[in-house]
């Protein structure tokens, strides 16, 4: 029998979805680091809020649009107390990658100028990398990575040897790898990079499902993260951001409910965080996105980390177990989040997924939306198990299960 730790977290069946079956086998769900399942009461909220109190908002005076503008503001209420930051300054976007689109428009346009540097790590996802190529295109400035080293860490003071160069705009990076799992000291690079004049945005994705985050006490001036894989539904992201920033800088999207007032050739912009929510936003995907950090809250932060920390350490020592199978990122579990990626000499990641995916087991397999990452790591792709508040030890050794059979097929 697989231990089970004093800080697990029994929650398995408040997710309708592992109810079902594929092939008669339950369903072992290894990919959060993609998306997170759902709670039922996330579900109903959705459902609720279109069954009960569906109207747009900020538009109606009658009692229903009332109430849908109540539970809007009620939603972002929520968010930002779960993250610890102002609701005027927490703007809900589609996603993480609208969220750090917005700053690359709507701060980086207006700020960064040639010559300048952006720097990020190499380590980013995609939704980090490409918007800051755009803009560095256009503004005829630098992008710049920081290195990591063999552990998949990156050093600080490699980062102050960049900052010391002068021409930092702006730092962007990720709080935890989606690809390594390495948990970056974000509150530390945040400070440096204010120290030395620059702005610092983090990309939160893998970070607020899994671990307390206080954006207060990170310091960061953009943090952004995204609403489906934090057990809300898909379409809804989420832009903390510095209030004096925030109000320095032009619109990102034009339209409705972002103005204050419109005449023929101009118009003026809207308080926060209206400006930055043109057009009708996602109203029943904010509201369960509400309903989700509630739930989240109600397990409690640090035990929800506790429990993928344990679950990841697990997951570590049973993959050592299976020969052939190569992690990549911090070895320790106290330095990462909750998602292990891999090699199996002698199999391609998308047949180690196929492979145990015959077994109901999900994992994912592919570059990660991080191909330089890829590059350094000197892979085309890996295979990724991730964690999430309804796992247990018993999908691990499933997984592992899996994969012995699977290099059995293959007569390794
Ligand atoms: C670290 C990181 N950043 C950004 C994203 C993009 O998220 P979304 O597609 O929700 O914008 C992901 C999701 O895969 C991620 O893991």
């Amino acid at each position: 029998m697989p231990p089970v730790a004093e800080s697990s977290l029994q929650v398995k069946a408040d997710f309708p979805i592992f109810k079902r079956r594929f092939g008669g086998r339950e369903l072992i769900y290894l990919d959060s680091a993609a998306t997170s399942q759902k709670p039922e009461v996330v579900i109903e909220a959705l459902a609720e809020h279109l069954r009960k109190h569906n109207a747009n908002i900020h538009r109606g005076v009658y009692p229903l649009a009332q109430e849908a503008d109540a539970a809007y503001d009620r939603a972002r209420r929520r968010v930002a107390e779960f993250t610890h930051a102002e609701p005027e300054t927490t703007i809900f976007t589609k996603n993480v990658t609208e969220a750090i689109n917005l700053v690359a428009y709507a701060w980086g346009r207006a700020n960064v100028k040639r010559g300048d540097a952006v720097l990020i790590t190499q380590m980013e996802h995609h939704a980090n990398i490409v918007p800051w190529q755009i803009l560095c295109r256009e503004r005829e400035a630098r992008l710049r990575y920081l290195e990591i080293d063999e552990r998949g860490e990156i050093s600080l003071d490699a980062l102050q040897a960049q900052l010391a160069r002068g021409d930092v705009a702006l730092v962007a990076f990720a709080h935890v790898s989606n690809v390594l799992g390495t948990i970056n000291p974000v509150a530390e690079m945040a400070a440096q990079a204010r120290a030395a004049g620059a702005v610092s945005l983090i990309d939160g994705a893998q970070a607020v499902p899994q671990m307390p985050v206080d954006v207060e006490a990170i310091g960061a001036d953009f943090y952004a993260w995204t609403g489906h894989k934090a057990l809300g539904p898909t379409g809804v992201g989420v832009l903390h951001g510095r209030r004096e920033l925030l109000e320095r800088m032009e619109p990102f999207l034009a339209g409705g409910d972002m103005i204050a007032s419109v005449d023929f050739q101009s118009a003026t912009w809207n308080e926060l965080p209206a400006k930055f929510e043109a057009g009708t936003p996602p109203i029943a995907e904010a509201v369960g996105l509400g309903a989700a950090v509630e739930y989240l809250a109600g397990l409690g932060m640090e035990r929800v980390r506790a429990h993928e920390r344990e679950l990841t350490s697990y997951l570590l020592e049973r993959l050592s177990q299976v020969s052939g199978v190569r992690p990549v990122g911090p070895p320790e579990a106290d330095r990462r989040g909750g998602l292990v990626s891999f090699t199996v000499e002698g199999m391609h990641p998308h047949d180690v997924a196929e492979l145990v995916g015959r077994s109901g087991v999900c994992i994912r397999a592919g570059h990660h939306c991080a191909q330089p990452l890829m590059r350094c790591l000197g892979v085309g792709a890996t295979a990724r198990a991730s964690v999430g508040v309804y796992n247990d030890a018993t999908d691990i050794d499933a997984l592992v299960d899996a994969l012995l059979a699977g290099r059995e097929i293959f007569g390794l």
